[in-house]
């Protein structure tokens, strides 16, 4: 079977495909939740310290180990850890936790993402609760909060837009790279950076510009949180999250290039555009708009109840009261769906990849596979309590940490600083001197490292102490699902070895 891998059709494309898979829930909900927890201008410090020692360069890594792959016929992280280590079946199964990360992670990110689905339709359609005229921001919040809670427990409604959004994620996946991916994210991407510049203006205008206060609060940059090690741990945790680093759905998207795409270029335009969308439309929404309505001292109130607060009750309880409320909601929350939508695929596409490069399986075969099991787990996250935080907690938080550590380690070192040189500076225009590779081979590791020491001594036991039995059922699903992967990855090894060379 010589099939050929498919390749992004056009330059805009690749670049729209891997700006929408950067571009998500992480950016419009995650990040200005966290940075309101975390002080605003506190957050920012080592947010950005982290994008820069950090972000950018695995950002780069994995573009560029994703084109090297791409040529040799890999997608996945089983594959392309394997190509260092002569297909050894022990690096693939180690590989194969990447793929692991962004499965478990889309099993509950396909949930949260249909509730962004519902909740714009409800808005539309007048459903969501009557809006509350009062200042105290508990009290204009109740309704949308009960209504939050029925919508999630879950209701009949939840169930079905979880099946829409299911559905509607198979069929792109199933139209594969260049006729699924691509073409959503081309149609998606600008609307979405149109409806949230919209968004944003109107959030910052409200009551007289009294929003601008909110960005002010963010960008009121200042060195306390510097001296915190929760702070230094959320905000890196942040960056990987938001640029999709440290799991490889990134080098799976590098990995359909073709052969001498300029990749620098690509990485670069990738991270710029995430972080437009984060630090700039991401900034001007939730936390101006609650500035506005509620005033200063709600913002760290309600970044305390939880991520989904400002997104799903805050918002909705600003917008709702204002003129045109019900389908400035819906803006709201479609600007959501499209950016959790162009994040799903990106985070189903590796195990889809890990299916077609390394098992040989058909197209088809793969992407219905890869649904099946995102629908088990997206069910298990709607159904189980705790599920969602589990899976959160551990893949998108202590694994991503790991594996970005076992990446640069490998894709650097085990590679070998010349032969990882000559890949940053092969068919690219912009030319990174040799010490990038260098600072970034010891620098990101020892980074890495220290905030994965606080993470252990600060968080770990006391996760680990708790016996509420949910929590260990999930727990036990990851692990035996991180099994299976790897399991997959050393039985699909022959088949990769005795395979055609592409
Ligand atoms: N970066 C996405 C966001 O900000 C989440 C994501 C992570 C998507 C990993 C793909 C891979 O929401
Ligand atoms: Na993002």
């Amino acid at each position: 079977m010589d099939r050929k891998r498919e390749t992004w059709a056009t330059k805009a494309g690749l670049i729209l495909a891997a700006a929408g898979n950067a571009v998500g829930l992480g950016n419009l909900l995650r990040f200005p939740s966290k940075a309101a927890l975390y002080g605003g201008g506190a957050f920012m410090l080592p947010y950005f310290i982290s994008l820069l020692l950090l972000g950018l360069p695995v950002m780069l890594i994995e573009w560029v180990i994703g084109r090297y792959a791409g040529k040799r016929g890999h997608g996945s992280m089983t594959g392309i850890l394997g190509l260092f280590f002569g297909h050894a079946s022990w690096a693939r199964a180690i590989g194969s936790l990447g793929v692991a990360i962004p499965i478990l992670i889309v099993m509950y990110y396909i949930w949260i993402e249909s509730w962004t689905l519902g909740f714009a339709f409800l808005s539309l359609f007048g459903a969501m609760p009557e809006p509350v005229i009062t200042s105290d921001p508990h009290q204009a919040m109740e309704p949308f909060v009960t209504f939050f809670k029925t919508y999630t427990a879950p209701s009949f409604t939840a169930g079905v837009f979880l099946w829409i959004t299911l559905v509607l994620n198979w069929i792109i996946l199933q139209r594969g790279v260049v006729k699924g991916i691509e073409i959503t994210a081309k149609i998606g991407m600008p609307a979405l950076i149109f409806m949230g510049l919209l968004l944003g203006v109107i959030s910052l205008s409200t009551n007289n510009w009294i929003g601008i206060e909110g960005l002010k609060f963010i960008y009121n940059l200042n060195l306390s949180g510097l001296k915190d090690p929760m702070t230094w741990i959320e905000a890196s945790g942040q960056i990987f999250f938001t640029l999709s680093l440290g799991m490889g759905a990134i080098a799976t998207y590098a990995s359909y290039v073709k052969p001498k795409e300029d990749v620098i270029k690509a990485g670069l335009w990738t991270a710029g555009i995430n972080e437009f969308v984060e630090v700039i439309i991401g900034a001007s929404i939730a936390i101006p708009a609650a500035f506005a309505m509620f005033g200063a001292l709600a913002i760290p109130e309600l970044a305390k109840e939880g991520t989904f607060r400002l997104g799903f009750m805050t918002m909705p309880a600003i917008l709702m009261s204002l003129p045109l409320g019900k389908l400035l909601a819906f803006v709201w929350f479609i600007l959501l769906f499209i950016a959790a939508l162009t994040s799903s695929l990106a985070l189903t596409q590796p195990l889809v990849a890990l299916f077609e490069d390394e098992m040989k399986w058909s197209h088809t075969r793969a992407v219905t596979f890869s649904m099946l099991l995102v629908v088990l787990g997206a069910h298990l996250c709607a159904y189980i309590p705790n599920f969602l935080d589990e899976l959160d907690f551990w893949a998108g938080a202590v694994f991503l940490l790991l594996f970005a550590l076992i990446e640069i380690i490998v894709f650097i070192w085990v590679f070998g600083v010349e032969n990882f040189y000559r890949e940053l500076t092969l068919d690219t225009s912009i030319k990174l001197p040799k010490s990038f590779v260098y600072f970034t081979g010891t620098i990101s590791p020892l980074f890495i490292f220290f905030i994965g020491y606080f993470w252990f001594s600060e968080k770990l036991l006391d996760v680990l102490k708790e016996p509420d039995p949910y929590k260990w059922l999930a727990r036990i699903f990851i692990l035996l699902f991180i099994v299976f992967l790897a399991v997959i990855a050393v039985i699909s090894r022959k088949r990769v070895l005795e395979g055609p060379r592409i």
